[in-house]
């Protein structure tokens, strides 16, 4: 097992606490059903109530939940996801330090495509160009998928579209809110920034062993830091309301695996169509550029089939930007 992960008993006790719902569940009973010790089953169910689970406990008779939990647990997860091939295994963790560290060690190890490892909380979430991802506990969707995608590394890039186009579509569809995607792989809500991507890849000259793709999504965050108020935010401080994180992983996984397929399937320009299609930024949108030492502005002029973005200068003249980032030139 990888060290840190959640007990796979812990994942049966949730399940069970699920299971009867409605009913209380003497504490001997689950012990004996997972088991474990009462005073283990006593130490777990604090854990979970830390967590923000709400369970009820009954001195004489046992336990009783009092909500359905919003745990991105295994067995609340995995079940919804039929037969996607990314999520068939999940590595969950209550916290680690980042969950693409996690996978580049397992892909290392042999870990198959699809291989989920999610967690509640990171100590040292990453983002792009060195940043940090600000990951608070049980709040955001903390996610890393590996990929073994039969490609040249010179492709790579679009696995990033093909995300951004997942994360999109899948916040769409389950919180109903008018998401864009801003060049390379930044998810914005009403300007502001509510995901982002991280592509790490190991490939030698012409093949790649393993991609891993970070997801990271603000969801129930109540309040950004003071540094990041003005450029993140959150679905629940645009919509006024918490959202279940449970639906939103399952959307994700799933239209990960639908776009990865069109991927394989139609080729990159299917891919670079779509994103165009979801996203104001692809075409005409007046952006100020950061790319290697080189700042400059100019306005957006659609991508190439590769996933690179064209820019036009002032000038006339015309760039293709393959990394770096843009912001919107009001
Ligand atoms: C960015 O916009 O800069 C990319 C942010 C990516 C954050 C996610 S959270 C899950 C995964 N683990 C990490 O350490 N980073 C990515």
């Amino acid at each position: 097992m990888t060290p840190g992960t959640t007990d796979r008993k812990i994942d049966r006790l949730i399940h069970l606490l699920v299971k009867n719902a409605t009913l209380v569940v003497p504490g001997p009973k689950i012990a004996a059903e997972i088991g474990v010790t009462r005073s283990t089953v006593w130490m777990w169910i604090e854990r979970l109530r830390s967590l923000g689970v709400e369970i009820k406990g009954y001195p004489s008779s046992g336990y009783q939940l009092q909500a359905l939990p919003d745990i991105l647990a295994p067995s609340l997860v995995r079940p919804e996801l039929g037969e996607n091939e990314i999520g068939r295994r999940i590595v969950h963790f209550f916290r680690t330090d980042s969950t693409n560290n996690v996978a580049a060690q397992l892909a290392a190890k042999g870990e198959p495509h699809g291989t989920v490892v999610v967690a509640e909380e990171q100590t040292a979430g990453r983002g792009r160009l060195g940043r940090s991802w600000y990951s608070e506990k049980t709040s955001g969707i903390y996610v890393s998928v590996i990929l073994r995608p039969p490609l040249a590394p010179t492709a790579a890039p679009v696995l990033t579209l093909v995300a951004g186009l997942a994360a999109h579509q899948a916040v769409s569809q389950v919180a109903g809110v008018p998401v864009d995607i801003r060049w390379p792989n930044d998810l914005l809500l009403h300007g502001k920034k509510l995901g982002g991507i991280l592509t790490e890849m190991s490939a030698e000259m012409d093949r790649l062993h393993a991609v891993i793709i970070g997801i990271g999504l603000n969801v129930n965050h109540r309040a950004m830091p003071a540094e990041l108020k003005e450029i993140a935010t959150s679905l629940r401080l645009e919509g006024g309301r918490p959202y279940a994180r449970v639906p939103v992983l399952v959307a994700l996984l799933k239209e990960l695996e639908r776009h990865y397929r069109l991927l394989l399937e139609e080729g990159s320009a299917a891919v670079v169509r779509r994103w165009a299609a979801a996203s104001t930024f692809a075409e005409g949108k007046r952006v100020r550029v950061r790319s290697n030492a080189d700042e400059f502005e100019a306005t957006t002029a659609g991508l190439e089939a590769n996933g690179a973005l064209r820019v036009r200068r002032a000038d006339g003249r015309e760039q293709l930007l393959v990394s770096g980032e843009i912001v919107e030139v009001k």
